[in-house]
């Protein structure tokens, strides 16, 4: 599996496998097919109330655990400084793990502004050794930038909504400049019009891939970390075949024309949803 080094060290898968709306009863399963398909980087949340089935699938797996990358992250209303450090207690116990590779704060909520508290404790469990590394999700230049200017920690990756139609190139100019990984969640814009994109679809045809491959393989030569997701077999055995071809400059070109400003999920600087 290909990697990138984080800005601490850490080396991190750079497709790994996403679960936001999969079920706890149905994590279980999916994570390990994920597993047998190959995929060893595996994205989780607290608030996506399957950390039980994925720590299973993981556990089960007989993967070892230094071969597993394991992300999950803080939700909104455990911001204050010792409400996280107890949420990220409780995720591990979910989990069935003694360590996490990345944890991040999941969206900032600027409503309530507590994220550099949040940020604080990120910091000790760094240095507690019981995440390999910890990040930020949902920031923008603006939440970044008073992190830097609040704290002495840089976040090792910030995962923000990112697809063709939505390809946040001034953020990945400011994460490239404080050697911040870029990750992307819903890649693949979720699956709806982008992946039907008659010239995504041309592209493919070129290569003998879907729209879904092309478009993964335009996030991993751009350098970005992608978490794609699906409950489908074949699809996520699908999503893992984007090694053996390469985009040219014409198809670069043709991706960067659907940049639409097309977000899909909310905007970080609202959101403000508990739970
Ligand atoms: P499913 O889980 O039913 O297989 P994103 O990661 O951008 O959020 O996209 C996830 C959505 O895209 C899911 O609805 C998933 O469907 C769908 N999807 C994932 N991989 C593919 C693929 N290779 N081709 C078509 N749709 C896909």
């Amino acid at each position: 599996m290909q990697t990138i080094t984080l800005n601490n060290g850490l080396t991190m898968p750079q497709l790994g496998f996403g679960v936001w709306q999969v079920p706890d009863a149905e994590a279980r399963s999916v994570v390990a097919e994920a597993l047998r398909a190959g995929y060893r980087s595996i994205d989780t949340a607290a608030i996506y109330g399957n950390e039980q089935g994925v720590g299973l699938a993981l556990r089960d797996s007989g993967v070892p655990r230094e071969d597993l990358f394991v992300t999950t992250k803080l939700w909104n209303t455990e911001h204050a400084h010792d409400d996280a450090l107890r949420a990220f207690d409780a995720s591990l116990a979910r989990l069935g793990l003694d360590y996490v590779d990345l944890y991040l704060i999941h969206w900032p909520v600027p409503s309530r502004d507590r994220y550099v508290d949040a940020w604080r404790a990120m910091e000790k469990i760094a240095a507690d050794g019981r995440a390999k590394a910890v990040g930020v999700s949902n920031f923008n230049a603006k939440h970044l930038e008073r992190l830097f200017a609040e704290t002495g920690l840089v976040p090792a990756v910030n995962q923000v909504e990112l697809h063709p139609y939505f390809p946040q190139a001034r953020l990945r100019a400011l994460h490239a400049e404080h050697r911040i990984a870029t990750e992307a969640w819903s890649p693949l814009g979720q699956g709806r019009g982008l992946l039907e994109d008659a010239s995504l679809v041309a592209i493919g045809k070129k290569h003998g891939k879907t729209a879904a491959q092309v478009v993964l393989r335009w996030h991993l030569q751009l350098g970005n970390v992608v978490i794609p997701k699906s409950v489908t077999p074949e699809r996520i055995r699908q999503n893992l075949d984007v090694f053996d071809f390469t985009l040219d400059a014409e198809d670069l070109s043709a991706i960067a024309e659907l940049d639409r400003g097309g977000r899909i999920g909310p905007d970080p600087d609202t959101f403000d949803w508990m739970g």
